[in-house]
């Protein structure tokens, strides 16, 4: 399975440290199987519950989210240098598990995408930091998945979390315009 993740999702492969990278590939299968889904589900199932007949499926969100992190990233390493300073392995699993939770928050009844009876009591950050924690996940990573949403307004957010908070965002809300 996490050959097929990579095959899917390249962006795995932009975490340097291989220990990381393979922590990271492990959370998504357990999600995978705690939320029942295949492989080609992930091609399917929305980004998003809010936005009504989105056609983004969750890995173009994932990719996409993570894209433009790494992308802003290199902006401010290239304006700011070390003023800004930013872990890039974290930076990328933040990316790429920040919704992992949505993978048991969301289940399929009757070929209809909803909310599951888990997801009606915890959103995506709060599973999503509970699948990190128990596979080992560094703070720093979870802190990213418990702050990117509406959640993390109330607290302080790392510079990977800021970006991570603000990327999401930008892809959510540019689609929703
Ligand atoms: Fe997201």
């Amino acid at each position: 399975m996490k050959n097929e993740l990579r095959k899917l999702i390249s962006e795995f492969d932009l975490i340097q440290d291989k220990n990381l990278r393979e922590a990271t590939l492990a959370v998504w299968e357990k999600a995978m199987m705690a939320g029942g889904w295949s492989i080609t589900d992930l091609t399917r199932i929305p980004f998003t519950l809010l936005i009504e007949g989105t056609t983004v499926d969750y890995v173009a969100h994932v990719r996409g989210v993570t894209k433009v992190m790494v992308e802003a990233a290199r902006v401010l390493k290239e304006t700011y240098g070390n003023q800004v300073k930013i872990n890039h392995d974290y930076l990328v699993m933040g990316g790429l598990l920040h919704d992992i939770g949505k993978l048991v928050e969301y289940e399929e009844k009757n070929g209809k995408f909803v909310k599951s009876g888990c997801g009606e009591l915890l959103r995506h950050p709060f599973s999503g930091v509970g699948l990190c924690y128990e596979a080992g996940i560094p703070t720093e990573v979870q802190h990213m998945i418990a702050c990117h949403s509406k959640e993390g307004d109330l607290g302080k957010r790392t510079v990977e979390a800021i970006i991570l908070h603000h990327a999401d965002f930008t892809n959510f809300e540019c689609l929703k315009a």
